[in-house]
């Protein structure tokens, strides 16, 4: 676990509170002392240096500071750090492999989804959680999910076709850790062939 302390040099001796929190973000533990008005916002790009997390208007209208709190974009320049205590953050850091960019990142570049680039961490993190909700949106969907999310360019057609090429490369291909699909018919070491479903049988899956 890491400890986060904030730098402020002419806070000394002015008696202001702080608060300890345990949060876990892009899957790594920390702990953070924090005063209680510090924005969550400030905590990820001051405190734990993500500055992929950009702020564009600090009053909840661009959604350039999205993130995903408990799975659920926020927009963390209206949560308060404290809140996010106990809480599992997401940010556009944690989207890559070492070796292998996310399709979301992929259909950005494949579709020319950005300009200037400064929407974009939020645009993928609002599309996130679209797509970890709903794996085939329709067009209008991911509008939908989007429209908390300014870009300044107005590049938002390829924005979108993005998002789709996006969720068709993740129902493409099975999520990353989980085990490849079984052979159909590769039983057990010792174990006795299955018999052939019949036609009323699911094929040996759960409904
Ligand atoms: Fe948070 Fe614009 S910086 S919504
Ligand atoms: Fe420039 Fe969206 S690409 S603000």
């Amino acid at each position: 676990m890491t400890v986060v302390y904030e730098d402020h040099e002419d806070d000394a001796g002015t008696g202001i509170p702080v608060r300890r929190i345990r949060f876990t973000i892009n899957g790594q533990k920390k702990i953070a002392e924090v005063e209680p008005r510090l924005l969550l916002a400030h905590l990820i790009r001051r405190g734990l240096g993500l500055t992929g997390t950009h702020m564009g208007c600090d009053t909840t209208n661009c959604g350039a500071c999205t993130v995903l709190v408990d799975g659920r974009p926020v927009k963390s320049c209206t949560m308060l750090a404290v809140q996010a205590d106990g809480r599992e953050i997401s940010t556009v850091e944690g989207l890559a492999t070492a070796s292998e960019l996310h399709p979301l990142q992929e259909g950005f570049k494949e579709e020319h989804g950005l300009q200037c680039g400064f929407c974009t961490p939020g645009m993928m993190m609002a599309a996130k959680a679209l797509l970890d909700e709903n794996p085939d949106p329709t067009e209008e969907d991911v509008r939908w999910a989007l429209s908390g999310n300014l870009c300044r360019c107005t590049g938002y057609q390829n924005i979108v076709k993005s998002v789709l090429w996006a969720a068709d490369k993740l129902r493409a291909v099975p999520a990353r850790g989980d085990d490849p699909p079984e052979p159909p018919d590769s039983p057990a070491r010792g174990d006795t062939p299955a018999a052939p479903p019949t036609s009323q049988a699911n094929n040996g899956q759960e409904g």
